[in-house]
């Protein structure tokens, strides 16, 4: 009921007065038969009954705005002139996550009735992990096979051999998946000993639409009763059905779920921050030294850093040769965590601000982190608030990065410096958690300012700087259908919320 995707208005502007009258033509269809009075008292009976259970509720002035601002000739021009609130965006209320399960989407198929166990091995860090996961169920559901709780593969070079209940609430996991997918914990003795072989394992190409896993792992699974998914990440097209990408986001979004000591350290922590300033950004800084070596890109630490990366740099025997001033230019550096500062101010937040900082290991340290620190002196880390708790988890860089993953999450601004798995899936993540404020660096256009730093005023590097993150902050008009990948904008989970009917006689009659 008057619940569409957001920027299907922006596609389809010709729509616009007919969707803003809430039901669209139906309600034409009824008018013809029934009386002008029983029609708008149902309506607004109905409208009541929807804000009053679903709390979904936005007031009128913002969704007539927004339903304008986001009609084509609109759009573009409006959202690029407003001033942004930078802690949040003014259209995150008329937005929320929806991936409820179709009324025609089949229950599960049980055990009994499936078409044999897959078998899952999940690759790479923790949140390269997370997507394998994902499409893992969805793959369960197109091939109607039971799955086995995923193996987390323990042979990648993130140096962690939890198993999947160490990191995630398993039987959480299972019971919130029952409709969709059966999902069980190992493959029966039964059927174990029924296997003459081996599982037999495949290694999926990459991005494989269904019609792959119909064609070419069904017969195998049919035959063999058991199957094995190797390296399974981003091993599923992008584009699904919708209900298909609604499953993905009923698993990413809710079945997974960290265990309970995980889940409480991250919210220790998360409290600790809450306590201490209201609201905070997180910062997620990748700054390792082997990531910059890639990159190919230089950071002003003279000999003894070109000597130092440039040995690392050896390791990629393919790398080819890039001349650092270019690739800096075209906004192919990862910023420095000075950078994220300087854009962070320029953007406007005051030096008093809270910084949660999430990084792995820095190259150089604390003193690439100190001119950070002096520009936001209010700095945390994990290890600064949660040192003795934290004990446990050291060994373990999967439940440290969950534990980061939380924090992040529930910022109320999210920012990074890279475009790696975690700041995708959290950007898509907080996305559907109602827009909450994340900003990703432009860095092409960012980077000739940094440059030019010291030849402008503050005053003027501010304003180039708030006009060059326009259409990075995480505002609700940068998702479009069709564009990315849905972990980072998930865009068949993202729905309209209906209008608030409080004052709506005065809003409605005009329309009708
Ligand atoms: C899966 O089961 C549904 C019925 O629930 C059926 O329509 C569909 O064809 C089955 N698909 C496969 C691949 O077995
Ligand atoms: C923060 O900024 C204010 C002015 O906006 C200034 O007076 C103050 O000294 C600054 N504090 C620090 C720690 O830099």
């Amino acid at each position: 009921m008057g619940v569409g995707k957001a920027w299907s208005f922006s596609l389809a502007p010709a729509n616009l007065a007919q969707q803003q009258n809430g039901t669209g033509n139906k309600q034409h269809h009824q008018q013809q038969r029934i009386p002008w009075s029983v029609v708008c008292g149902l309506m607004l009976f109905t409208l009541g009954l929807v804000s009053l259970f679903t709390g979904h509720v936005a007031s009128d002035l913002d969704w007539y705005s927004y339903r304008f601002s986001t009609s084509r000739f609109n759009l573009h021009n409006r959202i690029r002139r407003e001033a942004i609130d930078i802690w949040k965006s003014k259209y995150s209320e008329l937005l929320y996550g929806c991936s409820e399960r179709g009324r025609s989407f089949a229950p599960a198929v049980r055990e009994q009735s499936s078409n044999g166990y897959l078998l899952i091995a999940a690759s790479g860090g923790l949140n390269q992990e997370r997507t394998g996961i994902t499409d893992a169920v969805v793959v369960a559901r197109i091939l109607n096979a039971t799955l086995v709780v995923p193996e987390l593969d323990h042979h990648s070079y993130w140096k962690d051999d939890s198993d999947f209940a160490k990191i995630f609430d398993v039987d959480w996991f299972i019971s919130y998946l029952a409709k969709d997918v059966t999902v069980v914990k190992r493959v029966p003795d039964k059927a174990m000993r029924s296997m003459e072989k081996p599982p037999y394992t495949i290694r999926v190409p990459r991005k494989s639409p269904p019609e792959y896993y119909l064609d070419q792992v069904l017969p195998i699974l049919l035959r063999r009763r058991v199957v094995q998914l190797t390296k399974f990440d981003y091993r599923l097209a992008n584009d699904l059905d919708e209900e298909l990408q609604k499953l993905r986001c009923r698993v990413n979004y809710h079945a997974l779920r960290f265990t309970r000591p995980i889940h409480e350290i991250g919210q220790t922590i998360v409290m600790k921050m809450r306590t201490m300033a209201g609201r905070f950004i997180a910062v997620h800084l990748r700054f390792e030294p082997d990531m910059l070596a890639f990159s190919g890109c230089y950071y002003g630490g003279g000999e003894k850093e070109k000597f130092e990366l440039g040995e690392i740099r050896k390791r990629w025997e393919t790398l080819p040769d890039l001349s650092a001033e270019d690739e800096r230019a075209r906004g192919k550096c990862p910023l420095t965590p000075y950078e994220v500062g300087l854009m962070l101010r320029g953007l406007g937040f005051a030096n008093d601000t809270y910084l949660y900082v999430a990084s792995g290991e820095i190259y150089g340290g604390e003193e690439t982190l100190q001119p950070l620190r002096e520009l936001f002196p209010n700095f945390y880390t994990k290890e600064m608030l949660a040192g003795k708790e934290l004990k446990k988890f050291l060994p373990f860089s999967s439940r440290l990065a969950a534990i980061d993953y939380i924090v992040c999450d529930e910022s109320d601004v999210f920012v990074t410096n890279n475009n790696g798995n975690m700041a995708r899936i959290l950007a898509g993540r907080r996305r559907y958690a109602g827009h909450k404020r994340t900003i990703r660096p432009n860095a092409k256009r960012l980077t000739p300012l940094f440059i030019a730093r010291e030849k402008m005023g503050w005053k003027e590097f501010s304003r180039k700087v708030k006009s060059v993150q326009r259409g990075f902050m995480g505002e609700p008009d940068e998702m479009k259908a069709g564009r990315g990948e849905y972990h980072e904008y998930p865009a068949s989970c993202i729905c309209e919320k209906p209008f608030r009917n409080n004052d709506a006689r005065e809003q409605q009659l005009p329309i009708l």
